[in-house]
């Protein structure tokens, strides 16, 4: 018989859920994103996040299961993830899914957020995704993973100070591109020359093995920007021309860095597959290149689509592997916020 889990997804500021079946299709997907609560601030306000998940989490679950068709009592699991993530956002999703495991009587299951941004792979693959090397680049980490298979992950890398998408973010609030700014540094990218300013690219010395570092070239965009000083970005009227070639030369050296380092994970574990997950895998250029580089370097490639890069609660499908194996929580399982950039 059919089993359905709905998997809850609060990790940051989107309130996600999705009903989805354990031979994976997806029954019913909803998301609430609260970038306008949080653009004047330019960033994510924790406090705000948590405020506004709770308000958000049982209309998005109404509205997913009505998208499925059938009502709470048809649920067979509750998945939730509980790491990583802010904790006060966390401690919303987890404790919805709590309450509803007590109510109809079934079982928990955790969800790690990384692993179900490399899972969205195998959610949009007829084939097994595993075993791969799992690249995952969002606005809180980027990662480089081994899996041998979907309950085994082993990490090989990650970023030491900014996580790419920070970067995307914070260089678009320098080029004046607003807030979440990354798609508009993509779109001006289109326009502008990605060699027109030399960026540094961190860490690319084999010796560094495979971690990565960005806040390096975002500083470095900054004092393309302007001088090093107190200034008032509000204040400054860079030129289209300026903007476009920044925000091209900007994404250039992350992709460029994004995919020697996947190639070199590749190498170095003698594995074939590599799949890549997270809201920068969203960018065209980063999909371009990497789809390049496999074709060049013989591996097969999967990239989450679009919609399933940035947080999303589909991607929580990676517990049905978990209920497969009879991996279920105790009620009392906890958040695990940090490790932060892990
Ligand atoms: O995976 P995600 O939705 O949330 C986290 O788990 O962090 O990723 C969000 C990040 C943001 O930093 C955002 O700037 C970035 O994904 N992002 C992009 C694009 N769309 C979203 N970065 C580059 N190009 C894009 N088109
Ligand atoms: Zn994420």
């Amino acid at each position: 018989m059919t089993r359905r889990i709905l998997t809850i997804e609060t990790s940051c500021d989107e309130t996600a859920a999705a009903v989805i079946s354990d031979r994976l299709e997806v029954l019913g997907a909803t998301v609430a994103t609260q970038h306008e609560l949080h653009e004047r601030f330019r960033g994510v306000v924790p406090e705000i996040a948590s405020r506004a998940h709770v308000e958000r989490i049982m209309p998005v679950i109404d509205e997913c299961l009505r998208q499925a068709g059938i009502m709470l009592a048809d649920i067979d699991a509750v998945a939730v993830a509980n790491t990583p993530g802010l904790a006060g956002s966390l401690l919303v999703g987890l404790s919805a899914a709590k309450a509803l495991c007590v109510a109809l009587d079934v079982p928990l299951l955790a969800v790690n957020h990384l692993q179900a941004h490399i899972y969205a792979c195998q959610v949009n693959s007829p084939e097994n995704v595993f075993p791969c090397v799992g690249l995952i680049v969002s606005g809180g980490h980027t990662s480089l993973y081994r899996s041998d298979d979907p309950l085994d992950f082993t990490l090989l890398g990650a970023t030491i100070d900014d996580a790419a998408g920070e970067a995307f973010d914070k260089v678009a609030s320098m080029l004046g591109l607003g807030y979440p700014g990354s798609p508009a540094i993509e779109h001006a990218a289109h326009g502008g020359d990605r060699t027109a300013y030399r960026l540094p690219r961190a860490m690319l010395d084999a010796s560094e093995g495979l971690d990565f570092s960005f806040s390096g070239l975002k500083t470095a965009v900054r004092y393309k920007i302007a001088p090093p000083g107190n200034v008032d970005f509000d204040q400054l009227s860079l030129t289209p021309k300026v903007v476009d070639d920044l925000a091209a030369s900007f994404q250039e050296a992350v992709v460029d860095v994004l995919a020697r380092k996947a190639t070199r994970a590749l190498r170095e574990t003698k594995l074939s597959t590599l799949c890549v997950g997270g809201g920068v895998a969203a960018n065209g250029a980063l999909r371009e290149r990497l789809v390049a580089d496999a074709n060049a370097n013989g591996f097969t490639i999967h990239i989450a689509p679009p919609e399933l890069c940035t947080d999303n609660a589909v991607m929580g499908a990676i517990a049905i592997e978990r209920l497969r194996a009879g991996l279920t929580e105790p009620l009392d399982l906890d958040i695990i916020p940090g490790p932060a950039r892990r």
